[in-house]
């Protein structure tokens, strides 16, 4: 371990059939870290969180987790390994409560840590607790983006991949998942986040990748990448 980065991806080619849609990108993660994934729509952000996630399979490259080969394994053991997605648009399940939601992302915990687990979500969340016996269906926009993540946490997972987390909420809720993402990075959750809203991203962030095309068009520390014109300008849509 030491000072090697708890994920490392390296020169990672994935695609959809015929169509490439990462052309050979490297990212780290250190741990204790927040990291950004910026870029315009389609630049290929979802599909490094789903390749990362084992969801995806990788054409050529390598992606490793704590010092371990993952790219190849299964998305369940991977899962097991300590990393959690919370993929893009939420997909709660709808139909089952927000404490049976919970459950569902304890697949990999002992049954007996299960019920101090979902006490340590409802702690995080009053909002869930409140509403543990209502059907997910019934929550607000924030609410299920908050039982999303709530159900990720579930596994204790030591990286938490978020896709667009804020994306459709009102800006209050907005500022509380932001204010949620640096409190676990705080208790220890290492967090690649991918993000639309690349100002705020980069305000809570450590460091930062833009990517355009399925490439890492820039990188470097969240305030240097905030503070630059030319990346405003190229790639996050900055008039
Ligand atoms: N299921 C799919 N089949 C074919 N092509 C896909 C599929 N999913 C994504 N793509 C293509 O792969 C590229 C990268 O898409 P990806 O969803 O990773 O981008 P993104 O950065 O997450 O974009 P957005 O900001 O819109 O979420 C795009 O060109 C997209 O059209
Ligand atoms: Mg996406």
């Amino acid at each position: 371990m030491g000072d090697d980065p708890l994920l490392s991806v390296s020169s990672l080619e994935v695609s959809y059939g015929p169509i490439a849609a990462l052309r050979g990108i490297g990212l780290e993660v250190n741990g204790g870290e927040i990291v950004a994934l910026l870029g315009s729509n389609g630049a290929g952000k979802t599909t490094t969180l789903l390749s990362i996630a084992g969801v995806l399979p990788v054409r050529a490259g390598e992606i490793r987790f704590d010092d371990a080969r993952i790219s190849g394994q299964a998305v369940e053991r991977i899962a097991r390994s300590g990393i959690a997605l919370v993929p893009e648009g939420r997909h709660v399940f709808e139909g089952l409560t927000v404490a049976e939601n919970l459950r569902m992302g304890a697949a990999s915990l002992p049954g007996r840590e299960v019920e101090g687990e979902r006490t340590k979500v409802f702690d995080l969340f009053s909002v869930l607790a409140d509403r543990r016996s209502q059907l997910a269906g019934t929550l607000s926009g924030g609410e299920q983006q908050m039982l999303a993540i709530g159900r990720a946490l579930m596994s204790r997972p030591r990286l938490l991949l978020l896709d667009e987390p804020s994306l459709g909420l009102a800006p209050r809720i907005v500022e509380e998942i932001f204010e949620l993402i640096v409190h676990l990075r705080d208790q220890g959750t290492t967090i690649l986040l991918v993000e639309q809203n690349a100002r705020m991203a980069l305000e809570v962030a450590d460091r930062g990748y833009v990517m355009a095309q399925g490439r890492i068009a820039a990188e470097g520390a969240a305030r240097e990448l905030a503070a630059s014109d030319e990346v405003a300008r190229a790639y996050l849509g900055v008039a």
